[in-house]
């Protein structure tokens, strides 16, 4: 049998996604990050949609992610939560880590809001901090739109200026304030993990404008922004990067710190939706 294109492989998914939403027509999504559940559990009326259920999707295998889609009302207004992505850390191709987002680019998302367990570098952050992600960098050593262009999702040479919308960081802004709560904005390294940092590394991402490190998220963005989709990124800080932090790393810490912030991110997402949505 012939290999199908991934356009046709989202193309699928998204028509049996679509067949479970009923009147749900949701132009937004929010993917959670490791420990970052509780924005799930926010969603009224939802409507469960296990990952390992929907054609062609890769099965999530990291702890701390539930491996379903979550969609339904949030705030008033349609969306959909990934409770859970994977990683290329687990083995799977970027083609597959991307490929969640190919389908939501299928399902008319327009925007996307993507949340990240990460260790933070820049000395003024805190543990349990949520930050704005204003840019990024790249250090995993690949580009998941790289292969054969399909011009019917987006362009050969697409424009990363403004991968993270400044309109939706300050939207983003202005919402938290009115939950008491401040965002700054710093820029996230991804790396490929599955390993966390060395001291030297750390060293090394700070001097190239490093403020956040985790091993999410900038596959996403990528290939979000290929179709023209608009992207807000949060990252909540659950530990100070290796040689900063005053303990050694450990992924228990990583979930512990998302539980505990988890809660402040729901209520910040309810009143970002209908935001995003008119965005
Ligand atoms: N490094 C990489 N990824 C992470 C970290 C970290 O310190 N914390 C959470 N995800």
């Amino acid at each position: 049998m012939m290999k199908l294109s991934i356009y046709e492989n989202a193309t699928e998914a998204a028509e049996f996604v679509r067949g479970r939403l009923g009147a749900l027509n949701p132009q937004v999504a929010i993917v959670l990050g490791s420990g970052l559940g509780a924005v799930a559990d926010a969603v009224e009326a939802p409507v469960y949609i296990p990952y390992a259920e929907i054609p062609h999707f890769p099965k999530s295998t990291a702890i701390g992610h539930a491996g379903r889609m979550v969609a339904g009302k949030l705030g008033g207004v349609d969306l959909v939560v990934m409770q859970g992505r994977v990683h290329f850390y687990e083995g799977y191709t970027p083609q597959q880590v991307t490929f969640p987002m190919r389908v939501l680019g299928r399902l008319g998302i327009h925007t996307v809001a993507l949340t990240n367990a990460a260790g933070g570098l820049n000395p003024t952050y805190r543990v349990g901090q949520l930050v704005l992600i204003a840019d990024h960098i790249n250090y995993l050593g690949f580009n998941p739109a790289v292969g054969p262009n399909d011009d019917r999702m987006g362009l050969r040479f697409h424009d990363m200026t403004e991968a993270y919308s400044k309109k939706l960081r300050a939207i983003a802004q202005i919402t938290a304030t009115t939950i008491g709560l401040t965002l700054v904005e710093g820029v996230y390294l991804a790396t490929s993990g599955p390993s966390y940092e060395t001291p030297a590394e750390i060293r090394a991402f700070r001097q190239w404008g490093a403020d956040l490190v985790g091993m999410s998220t900038v596959p996403e963005t990528i290939i979000a922004r290929h179709q023209g989709m608009h992207v807000l990124g949060i990252s909540c800080v659950t530990n100070l990067a290796a040689g900063i932090s005053p303990t050694l790393l450990t992924a228990d810490e990583v979930i512990e710190t998302g539980k505990q912030v988890q809660h402040q991110l729901a209520e910040l997402f309810v009143k970002l939706a209908p935001r995003l949505n008119e965005n």
